[in-house]
């Protein structure tokens, strides 16, 4: 008898545990909607992620109810370490107890340490870094070094691109969706087809000042350079004195097999800006790394030509140090080769099985998008393989008809069976509930 009523005041502890966190996870929803942004929130809850992130280390991702998430969206190319890489949060801490930020006065070594660390790794004759918070800022830096050191101001991008969302990145982003409600955009900006050198050819003249391309395009749905594309834009830039910019923001750090996507084509740009990963997925950072040629055009007569805050932070840098280091001795870049393999082979065995719905499998290393025939069967793949499964996965930003599987670098090769079998299971349910309706 005391056993068993015992057992029910140790079951309503447990019950009443359980509503004290599901209020607590709704009320943290309630206050995006009230406080954040509605649409997102709903959005949220309509992808299957309506719980409440609290913890995560390596792949997984632990949220407030409990649950275990294997992570393969991985930050949209943050968390290619993993997430909290002891290394990376080891180099965070101890910065943080010597000096988190800069006076901006004073020489600061991790900054110091960063910019030679970058120069050594990096294709061609880059040697100088800007360093500012993110991707966005990164391009902005970019597009205005471009501006400066050829005196021009058109730029050239690609139809799909993404290059993030402040004016001057969002000017070169290959959607009208983003553009179109904050027109004008900065002048001068025309696109291509990705892929398309013609095209590209009939629209460089003697005022483009650049042009700007992501060697495996993101957001734009995962396409990849093809041979001689990126060789061929590098010509164009040289024959009419353009400047020609990578932005390797999602595409470096090692993802695409190499640590620099552009390697593998054996080009090498003026200009690179680097994000995402550069922080190890501790510290957020950006950089623009640049010649010496254009170093001089660009601060040669004012060092403050172009400056910012934050950018340069010890912490930060002390993050992008340790990023690199990490990299180079776990060969992760050898590994997304490796694990990207395995998981293009398995996801192209799916689609053979269900070519109704699938009609595309590519990528480089673990950047990797599945084409989907509609959107409707891509989008309910994503709330199955979150809601029964346990995995995350996203669309790309410009194309949602594309599945990105962006995966930590450190995945095994048993979570990337688990999520291979998961998707081929989310994929024939998402097919089976359309049909139904
Ligand atoms: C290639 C590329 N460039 C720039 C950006 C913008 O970066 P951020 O969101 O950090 O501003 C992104 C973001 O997804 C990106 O993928």
């Amino acid at each position: 008898m005391e056993t068993i009523s015992a057992d029910l005041a140790e079951r309503d502890h447990l019950m009443s545990a359980e509503d004290e966190v599901e209020a607590h996870i709704e009320s943290i929803v309630e206050k995006y909607a009230e406080y954040v942004n509605p649409g997102l929130a709903r959005l949220l809850q309509f992808a299957g992620f309506g719980d409440l992130e609290e913890t995560a280390e390596g792949c997984i991702v632990t949220t407030a109810s409990g649950k275990k998430y294997l992570d393969f969206v991985g930050g949209f190319g943050v968390f290619s370490l993993g997430h909290r890489h002891p290394r990376v949060v080891e180099a965070v801490h101890r910065q943080l107890d010597k000096m988190p930020l800069s006076t901006r006065t004073f020489f600061n070594e991790s900054a110091a340490l960063l910019s030679e660390r970058l120069a050594q790794l990096s294709p061609g004759d880059l040697q100088y870094t800007f360093y500012s918070n993110s991707g966005a800022e990164a391009v902005e830096a970019a597009l205005k070094f471009a501006r400066k050191a050829t005196g021009r101001t058109e730029f050239l991008s690609t139809e799909g691109a993404y290059h993030g969302k402040t004016m001057g990145a969002l000017a070169v982003t290959g959607r009208e969706k983003y553009r179109a409600p904050f027109e004008p955009m900065v002048p001068g900006a025309k696109f291509a087809p990705f892929n398309d050198l013609g095209a590209m050819e009939s629209l460089i003249s003697d005022k483009t000042a650049a042009i700007i391309i992501e060697p495996v395009q993101g957001e734009g749905g995962i396409h990849v350079a093809a041979p001689g594309y990126l060789a061929g834009l590098r010509k164009l830039c040289d024959d009419h004195g353009a400047l020609l910019i990578f932005d390797e923001v999602q595409s470096g750090m090692g993802r695409t097999g190499t640590l620099f996507a552009c390697e593998q084509d054996g080009v090498a740009p003026d200009i690179m800006t680097l994000a995402k990963a550069l922080g190890g997925g501790v510290m957020p950072i950006g950089a623009t790394l640049y010649t010496p040629a254009i170093g001089a055009a660009v601060f040669g007569e004012n060092p403050l030509l172009h400056t910012s805050t934050f950018g340069g932070n010890s912490l930060a840098c002390a993050a992008g140090l340790a990023a690199l280091q990490v990299i180079e001795d776990e060969h992760l870049a050898e590994k997304a080769t490796l694990r990207g393999n395995q998981l293009l082979a398995g996801l192209r065995s799916v689609m053979s099985e269900m070519p109704e719905a699938l009609v595309d499998v590519r990528g480089r290393g673990l950047m990797i998008g599945v084409e989907f025939a509609i959107k409707d069967i891509a989008e309910l793949t994503i709330n199955y393989m979150a809601t029964h499964h346990g995995i995350i996965a996203a669309y790309t930003l410009n194309n949602p008809k594309v599945i990105r599987m962006e995966p930590p670098l450190v995945v095994t090769e048993a979570q990337v069976e688990e999520v291979i079998e998961a998707f081929r299971l989310s994929v024939a349910s998402a097919v089976e509930i359309l049909a139904d309706l």
